[in-house]
């Protein structure tokens, strides 16, 4: 299965990539099989994430599901990015190759790190909050 033309545009020019120095939260996640790492940061005012960057140092569907994700998060509340699935990620993405769905984890895991960090640091409890971390072990992707 083809990439979808609006994965290719995602990576070839991934949307709000970089960091943020005074984030309010950062998430780093890995994913055990494929050695990709995943990096997020967030701003925050009230319960609005007002900035999101990334950085992705793995392969391109990593980097499409990253820079939609922030698209996705970026001016929302945190309790709806936190409702922010990788399946619809993907969705928005027109799909991913079923052997590339555990990227897209990664970016759902991604987000939920940097609002737990955010939590954290505001000296709240981020479990009951923030909820499971979805590990890749749980998606749907072939590879293990
Ligand atoms: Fe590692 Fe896609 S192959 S995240």
């Amino acid at each position: 299965m083809a990439y979808s033309e609006k994965v290719m545009d995602h990576f070839a020019n991934p949307r709000n990539v970089g960091e943020i120095p005074d984030a309010s939260g950062v998430g780093e996640v890995g994913n055990p099989k494929c050695g990709d790492i995943m990096r997020m940061y967030i701003k925050v005012d009230g319960d609005v994430i007002t900035d999101v960057k990334f950085k992705t140092f793995g392969c391109g569907a990593a980097i499409a599901t990253s820079s939609m994700a922030t698209e996705l998060i970026k001016g929302k509340k945190i309790e709806d990015a936190l409702k922010l699935t990788n399946k619809a990620v993907m969705e928005a993405l027109d799909g991913l190759p079923p052997v590339k769905v555990h990227c897209s984890v990664l970016a759902e895991q991604a987000i939920k790190a940097a609002v737990s960090d955010y939590y954290k640091k505001m000296g709240i409890d981020p479990s009951p909050l923030v909820g499971e971390i979805p590990e890749c072990e749980s998606c749907a992707c072939d590879l293990h």
